[in-house]
C-alpha cells in the first residue's frame, strides 16, 4: 500500500470504548508516511489520553476552539481546508446524529462543517444503538451529503452483547482510505463473485478429501479488486487468510454443494465472476456418519465417489452477455490446449491458467505465473510475480478488456 504516503489526514476521535483503537490507527497512518492531525472530543479524553495520540501522531491533539484559555484559537476552517481527508474513527451515535443535523457544538463540528474533502466514519456503538431507526437514518442522511461510512463489524460489544457495532479493524480502515487515493478506480461499481482455496468433501465425522490449494490467489483477487473499488463476495473453502478490505463480504463454505449454493444465490447480481476455488471433482457417494475403524486383518479399503457439482459449467451455462466470466485451469500437460478446452466447455470468457512447470509457480507460494486466454483466442503472458502484484495487473488489463 503506498496510495498513503504523503497524505495529510485528520483523524477525529469521539467518546467510544472503541478509541482505544485509534492508537493503532495513528500507527499504522505514520507508518504509511501521512501526516496525522488528531482532533478530539471532550468526553473522547476519557477513554485515551490526548498524549498517547500526540506522541503517536507526532503532531499537538486539539480538543477546543480555544488554546489552553490563551486567547488563540483553533482555526477550524484552515483545519479543515488542510486535510486530504477527514476520518472520524470511532464515530460514536451521537457524533454522527450532530454531524447528520448540522450541530455545531464543538471544535470537531465546526471542522466537519467546514470540510471540502472526502469525510470517512468508522461507526462503533452498541447492537441496538446502531440498529435504533434513528442512527440509521443519520447514517443515511451522512451518506447523502456525501460522506462514507465504513460499516460496523460483527463482534463482542463492550457492553457484552454480541452484534454489529464493532468498529471495524484499524487495519481495515487503513486499507479502506487508501482506495481514496488510489490512482485509479476501475473497479467501482462492480460486484464481484470469487471463489477461492480447496473444498473439503467429507468422508466420515473426522476425514476429508480435499488438496492443496491455500486460497492465496483468489484472495489476492477479492483484496485487489475491492482496492479497486468493487464490492466482492468471496465464496471460500477453510482458508487460513482473512480478507482484510471492508468491501469485501466472505463465504464459507466447506463443500463443492455449499460452495455452488452460494454461488448460484450471487450469480445474478455479479458482474464478474472470478472461479479460482480448487473444487473437488469427486465425492464421497454416501457420507459415512460414525468414524470408519481400522478392521484387524484388512489391507486395503476402497472408496466409492461420485461426480461433483461442477459448479462453472452450471453457472457458465446461466452467464448473460454483460457478465465477465472467469476460470482457473491447472494443467501438467498440454496445457494450452487442455485450458481452450475448458473455455469452450464451461463456457468461460477468459481462462487463467496456472503452470506448476516453473518454480514458485501454483499451490501454496506466494508467486505465480499465469497466461490469460480470452475465448476470442487472445493469448497474454503475465510473468512470475508476487500473487498481488498479478492479481492487480490482471484486474486492470480485464477492467479494460471488458469495460
Ligand atoms: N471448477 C468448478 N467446479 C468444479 C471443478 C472445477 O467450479 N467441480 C472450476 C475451477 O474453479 C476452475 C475451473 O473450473 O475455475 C477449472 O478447474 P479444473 O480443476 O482445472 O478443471 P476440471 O474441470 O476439474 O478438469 P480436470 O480436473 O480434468 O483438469
Amino acid at each position: 500500500m503506498s496510495n498513503l504516503s504523503n497524505k495529510k489526514i485528520i483523524l477525529i476521535v469521539t467518546a467510544g470504548i472503541a478509541a482505544y483503537k485509534a492508537a493503532f490507527l495513528v500507527r499504522l497512518l505514520v507508518k504509511e508516511r501521512v501526516n496525522v492531525k488528531v482532533l478530539m472530543t471532550e468526553n473522547a479524553t476519557e477513554f485515551i489520553t490526548p498524549l498517547t495520540l500526540s506522541t503517536l501522531s507526532k503532531n499537538p491533539v486539539l480538543i477546543d476552539f480555544v488554546k489552553d484559555k490563551t486567547g488563540e484559537w483553533n482555526n477550524h476552517v484552515d483545519l479543515a481546508l488542510w486535510a486530504d481527508l477527514i476520518l472520524v474513527a470511532p464515530a460514536t451515535a451521537d457524533t454522527i446524529a450532530k454531524s447528520a443535523n448540522g450541530i455545531c457544538d464543538n471544535l470537531v463540528q465546526a471542522v466537519y462543517l467546514s470540510a471540502k474533502c472526502p469525510v470517512v466514519f468508522a461507526p462503533a456503538m452498541d447492537l441496538d444503538m446502531y440498529h435504533h431507526q434513528s442512527t440509521k437514518n443519520n447514517i443515511e442522511s451522512l451518506k447523502k451529503y456525501g460522506n462514507f461510512i465504513i460499516p460496523a463489524g460483527f463482534g463482542e460489544l463492550a457492553s457484552g452483547l454480541v452484534g454489529e457495532g464493532r468498529m471495524a479493524e484499524p487495519e481495515q480502515i487503513v486499507a479502506y482510505i487508501d482506495d481514496f487515493f488510489a490512482e485509479k478506480q476501475c473497479l467501482k461499481g462492480k460486484t464481484i463473485l470469487i471463489t477461492a482455496g480447496a473444498t473439503q468433501e467429507p468422508i466420515d465425522p473426522v476425514r476429508y478429501i480435499t488438496n492443496h490449494s491455500t486460497g492465496k490467489m483468489g484472495y489476492a483477487f477479492a483484496e485487489y479488486a475491492a482496492h479497486l473499488g468493487a464490492d466482492v463476495i468471496m465464496v471460500s473453502g477453510k482458508v487460513n487468510i482473512e480478507a482484510i478490505h471492508p468491501n469485501i463480504l466472505v463465504y464459507t463454505t466447506p463443500t463443492a454443494q455449499e460452495m455452488y449454493e452460494v454461488c448460484q444465490a450471487n450469480f445474478e447480481k455479479a458482474d464478474w465472476i472470478i472461479l479460482a476455488a480448487a473444487v473437488a471433482d469427486y465425492k464421497m457417494k454416501e457420507v459415512v456418519n460414525q468414524k470408519i475403524k481400522k478392521k484387524e486383518g484388512q489391507t486395503e479399503m476402497t472408496l466409492t465417489l461420485v461426480e461433483n457439482i461442477d459448479i462453472a459449467a452450471t453457472l457458465g451455462k446461466q452467464k448473460k452477455d454483460t457478465q465477465l466470466f472467469i476460470g482457473f485451469a491447472l494443467e501438467t500437460n498440454d496445457e494450452l490446449a487442455n485450458a481452450q478446452k475448458k473455455i469452450v466447455k464451461k463456457k468461460f470468457d477468459v481462462i487463467l491458467l496456472n503452470s506448476l512447470k516453473t518454480e514458485g509457480a501454483g499451490f501454496a507460494t506466494d508467486t505465480n505465473e499465469i497466461t490469460m486466454i480470452t475465448s476470442e483466442g487472445e493469448i497474454n503472458y503475465f510473468p512470475l510475480q508476487n500473487k498481488k502484484e498479478l492479481a492487480k495487473n490482471i484486474l486492470i488489463y480485464l477492467s479494460e478488456y471488458k469495460k
